[in-house]
């Protein structure tokens, strides 16, 4: 009967897709099925628009542009030009490459410039209006994929995103829900009514006209329409208004950088991941070498034994982030020794399986000469097996609530990553230190992880999450569900997930975790939160399968999609 069930999922998902798939044998509910290509990605128009790039010859990287701009439009709340975002590639010759196109603090930022008289965090400020825009990336991130490895003409890839903002979105019962939900916000970032800001029902189509004006100045005048041309006097114009501080000079001045991934072996996978300024890589690590001496599968997933330890795993990790983490053009990171095995073993000492550690007790480790939700994830294969894991943030959902009128687009307020004063929280509960402080043209530390899974050397899992600090836990867990439980990827998203960040010191559940364990987890000692986390993070990945197929597993947390052929 389960068997049943499951193979006629897999048509009914493919036929609605329109993807063509062999009849594959298993007893999995699998996803979308594919041949050659996949997008998997947070709205239906975007992972079509990759797909269709890709059945016109385009490669991943041509697919990532026309995705990252077709997710500016249909899913305005984190696709965008007005953030940043990393993306970690795998050719198919196994080379690898990470493109770090995250935001800046402006040139007239300063560490204490959300502190109020009495020294204490105005998380408003750093969190909506104007004052919390960083420096936006993206522009320079897509054009500089193209080119380096872009093999269509640019125009091609952009004008689907315009036709789409001409033609219109529609609106879907979550997007509406967000939507509304951030009305009050929209009307004090902007302190006026934007296009936005009206009562919202599923169904109901938004034209973007002005971002369709600006995408065609884009397409003509490229990469710099939006870092000195018209667009960036709109930007300047409409946030110093607002009493932002950024600059043309801040705008002339932003580039990308290409990084090298943090690699690392999780028993017999290699993990290829996001290094800083994004935490993501360096965390991923820290947490999975921690379990790897754990025979993980032994233990029922999701249950007890699986939520301790791995708990114990991030308590430590998370630790360690706020201490060391930052932007690695300002501060030394100590990679190697954060991620070494004899440094997690000796973290994992105190580990006791009859009761929880207090993160009140526990603080980052020693290293010896040592002087840190809205965001969203694509996953993209080609046919040519090159392979692509993006994500891209405004941060907040809406990102700093700033809309750029005249040019259609929102303002990140990716300065909320930073840590405003020591110890205190940003708006994902993430304590920071000095490593993290705001400086002039610094990043601010970032948790998104884009990943790739390899095993025996060939490509297995691309995945990756929105989702703020819950991000890397939400990665972790998937690729747990694949290479530990074998679940196909389309169970693996869709499993109840939790997350620990050392503070606040208590176990993050989603609503729909099977509350059996709780008891005895209290009687360890673990705090548990189910009322805050009716949703954690939102994965969208593509697993190979044994016989070379491609299986997309898109979130159904989200309205998520997955295409291919
Ligand atoms: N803005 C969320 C992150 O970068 O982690």
């Amino acid at each position: 009967m389960k068997k049943s069930i499951t193979l006629l999922f897999t048509s009914i998902l493919c036929i609605q897709c329109n993807t063509k798939s062999k009849t594959t044998i298993s007893d999995k509910t699998l996803g979308v099925i594919a041949e050659k290509a996949m997008v998997v990605s947070a709205r239906e128009e975007a992972s079509k628009i990759g797909i269709d790039i890709m059945k016109q010859g385009g490669n991943a990287f041509d697919a990532m542009i026309a995705t990252d701009l077709a997710l500016l439009v249909s899913y305005p709340s984190a696709g965008n030009i007005g953030g940043g975002g990393f993306m970690v590639f795998r050719m198919n010759d196994g080379a690898i490459g990470a493109l770090d196109y995250r935001e800046k603090a402006p040139l007239a930022a300063t560490k204490n410039m959300y502190l109020d008289k009495n020294g204490n965090v105005d998380s408003d400020k750093s969190q909506i209006g104007a004052l919390a825009v960083g420096v936006p990336g993206t522009i320079a991130g897509i054009f500089e994929v193209h080119r380096k490895f872009g093999t269509l003409p640019f125009e091609k890839l952009i004008d689907p995103a315009i036709q789409l903002a001409l033609n219109g979105v529609v609106v879907t019962e979550k997007q509406a829900q967000n939507l509304n939900d951030h009305t009050p916000d929209f009307r004090s970032a902007n302190k006026k009514t934007i296009l936005l800001d009206k009562l919202w029902k599923k169904g109901d189509t938004i034209k973007y006209l002005k971002l369709a004006e600006t995408l065609n100045r884009i397409k003509i005048y490229g990469r710099d329409e939006f870092y000195k041309g018209k667009t960036a006097n709109l930007i300047v114009d409409y946030v110093q208004n607002l009493g932002g501080i950024i600059s043309k000079e801040d705008l002339a001045a932003y580039e990308v950088k290409w990084r090298d991934p943090i690699t690392f072996k999780y028993k017999n996978h290699r993990i290829i991941s996001m290094p800083p300024p994004s935490s993501g890589g360096i965390c991923l690590a820290q947490i999975l070498k921690s379990i790897e001496p754990f025979d993980i599968e032994q233990y029922p997933h999701n249950s007890t034994e699986y939520i301790q330890v791995i708990t114990e795993a991030e308590r430590r990790a998370y630790a360690d982030r706020s201490y060391f983490l930052g932007d690695p053009d300002f501060v030394n990171i100590p990679t190697d020794s954060l991620t070494s095995e004899t440094y997690l073993s000796k973290r994992m000492t105190d580990f006791d399986w009859k009761q929880a550690t207090k993160s009140s007790a526990l603080s980052r480790g020693f290293i010896p000469g040592y002087e840190s939700n809205e965001t969203t994830h694509y996953s993209i294969v080609d046919p040519f097996g090159n392979s692509v894991a993006v994500t891209t943030t405004l941060n907040s959902s809406y990102g700093s609530k700033v809309y750029v009128e005249e040019g259609g687009f929102f303002l990140n307020n990716e300065m909320d990553d930073f840590s405003a004063k020591p110890g205190t929280p940003n708006v994902y509960g993430l304590i920071g230190a000095e490593a993290n402080a705001i400086a002039p043209q610094k990043r601010m530390l970032s948790s998104m992880s884009p990943t790739i899974v390899e095993k025996n050397g060939q490509l297995k899992i691309v995945l990756g999450s929105p989702g703020g600090s819950t991000i890397i836990t939400s990665v972790m867990q998937n690729i747990l569900n694949v290479l530990e439980y074998d679940m196909s990827m389309q169970e693996a998203v869709s499993k109840p997930r939790f997350h620990h960040q050392w503070l606040p010191d208590s176990i993050k559940f989603e609503s729909s975790f099977d509350t059996l364990n709780f008891p005895y987890l209290k009687k360890l000692g673990y705090n548990i939160d189910q009322s805050n986390a009716p949703i954690i993070g939102k994965v969208d990945a593509i697993l190979v399968l044994p016989n070379g197929q491609l299986e997309g597993g898109a979130d159904p947390r989200g309205d998520d999609s997955a295409h291919g052929f």
